[in-house]
């Protein structure tokens, strides 16, 4: 494993069990630093979901049931770095506002209790519930530490746990795991859905560099299909935290999505999420994808999987990634929590040309946070560097819609820049030339506490006459969706001082502002 802790956390996973009496569990939130207030630290996400303390990687199990979106997530409460994996656990009714709860899952006798997914058991399949009161099942991967050491290829298998009181508490199914590896290290992360067509459960689980899909009739005894990618997509790293979901195109045809974490191998290398459109039959995934798509070109959005169980009444494939980068994610300038999640994005497919395109935006329910002293500006001539004044609008908790009109004159470069009065500046610049997005980094604050963290992260964009960005601002993120959310590029920054100078540029030419819009979000802490 790319984690480096490893031997540490072996021996932390030995202890854990030979010391923790029956029903003691640790306590997640400790280790808050008196001096600061709740939510208060430098580099705290005021409107993205993050831990109160500790450590945080992957989103998992995320489901919807009873009126709440249930998010679990990859957690580590004893410390704020990788170790031995829980599930720590949270919900919201408005995807918006997050309440903790309890860590959900414990590591056990089997191993630590890696990422995967939940579903809610309606007709009752696994006859751990009822048709009137369905259990929450939650499937997840088995890493034994201990057989990891002993150079065994077995270490990784899937099991599960379940819940009938709408996910507060679990109990492991007494027969795990439910799926041992066949002799692969890496074989995990389990993502589960309903198959409607052939009344079946699917599970896509990574293994090495490709994906294999097994099939069930009740979530215990399941099936090899087949596998997928072994020749398709981008192979720069192992495959991880797969997702498949119908989508229909333009709200038309229907099409399957399958969405694969890499790392590294991303685009701006490191971590990062491809995807694959193409064709399910509930036994074997064809793409029709040529050459590699991602869901997000920043440095910044990992292990992102969808929502199940969402109601046919709303209807949407929301989408939650984490917002961080293996190659520096355990050392990253916050000490009392490490990472938050993605804002949570609805994902549309979008037919352009023989191609089917993968668009991402904020879910409608972030407005909720605009706070009512919007600033809008109309027709603005950007020539050269043009400050911006906003007022009243804090640039470290925003959002920004700009909508730049190129008049059709290939401008070499137009874009923003963001600043403080330390001479840190993050440059998001939109190059007509050289047909790119580029988010440079490079001085935009702290980055010497990875080599891997500075520079640029580049997108392929071909700029047209209108140009839309729209941006969410939060502390120590930025994200940005172009035009209807068909380019998305999120990139963390660790600013010394915050940012409180906006400039937009032009270069080689002209363009016009012909609409902005700017709001300050409200935080959710
Ligand atoms: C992805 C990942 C998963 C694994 C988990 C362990 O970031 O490596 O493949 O299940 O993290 O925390």
């Amino acid at each position: 494993m790319k984690k480096s802790s490893i031997d540490i956390a072996v021996l932390a996973f030995i202890m854990f069990f030979a010391m923790m009496p029956a029903g003691c569990k640790p306590d997640a939130g400790k280790g808050i630093a008196a001096t600061d207030s709740y939510y208060g630290e430098q580099y705290r996400p005021q409107f993205h979901f993050s831990p109160e303390a500790n450590w945080m990687n992957d989103p998992n199990g995320m489901v919807y049931y009873a009126g709440e979106y249930h998010l679990f997530y990859q957690y580590y409460p004893d410390s704020n770095v990788w170790g031995p994996m829980h599930w720590g656990h949270a919900v919201s009714t408005d995807l918006v506002r997050w309440q903790h709860l309890p860590v959900a899952l414990y590591p056990d006798s089997l191993g630590y209790i890696f990422s995967g997914s939940a579903v809610v058991d309606k007709n009752n399949t696994s006859g751990l519930g009822t048709i009137d009161s369905p259990a929450m099942i939650a499937i997840y991967t088995y890493h034994n530490p201990v057989l990891e050491k002993s150079g065994s290829n077995t270490f990784q298998s899937q099991g599960f746990a379940y819940s009938t009181d709408k996910g507060r508490t679990w109990a492991k199914y007494a027969g795990n795991p439910v799926l041992k590896s066949p002799e692969i290290k890496d074989f995990r992360d389990p993502k589960v859905i309903w198959h409607h067509a052939t009344g079946k459960w699917i599970m896509i689980l990574a293994v090495q560099d490709r994906v294999h899909f097994y099939s069930s009739p009740n979530l215990i005894n399941w099936t090899f299909e087949s596998e997928f990618g072994k020749e398709t997509g981008a192979h720069g790293g192992v495959w991880e935290c797969p997702d498949l979901f119908p989508l229909k195109v333009d709200g038309n045809v229907l099409k399957w999505v399958m969405l694969v974490s890499i790392n590294p191998g991303g685009p701006n290398s490191g971590s990062a999420t491809q995807y694959f459109v193409g064709e399910f039959d509930g036994h074997s995934f064809a793409s029709e994808t040529d050459g590699n798509r991602w869901v997000d070109w920043g440095r910044d959005n990992y292990a992102g999987v969808t929502w199940s169980n969402i109601p046919e009444s709303d209807g949407r494939r929301l989408f939650l990634g984490w917002m961080s980068n293996w190659q520096y994610a355990t050392v990253v300038p916050t000490q009392v929590w490490r990472s938050a999640m993605t804002i949570p994005r609805e994902l549309v497919l979008k037919k352009d040309n023989h191609d089917y395109l993968l668009f991402s935006f904020p879910v409608k329910e972030l407005e909720m946070l605009r706070s009512d002293n919007p600033v809008f500006m109309t027709s603005k001539s950007i020539s050269g560097e043009t400050t911006i004044n906003p007022d009243g609008i804090d640039l470290n908790q925003c959002e920004m819609i700009l909508e730049f009109n190129t008049g059709n004159t290939a401008v070499d470069s137009f874009g923003i820049l963001l600043a403080n009065d330390q001479g840190e500046k993050l440059i998001i610049s939109c190059s007509g030339k050289s047909e790119q997005i580029i988010i440079d980094r490079s001085s935009a604050g702290s980055s010497l506490f990875s080599r891997e963290f500075s520079g640029s992260a580049k997108a392929p964009y071909q700029v047209a006459n209108k140009v839309r960005f729209r941006l969410l601002i939060d502390a120590a993120s930025v994200e940005l969706f172009v035009d209807s959310g068909k380019l998305v590029m999120t990139n963390l920054v660790f600013p010394a001082k915050k940012y409180g100078n906006l400039q937009l540029f032009s270069a080689g030419g002209d363009i016009l502002l012909e609409k902005a819009e700017f709001y300050n979000l409200k935080g959710i802490w």
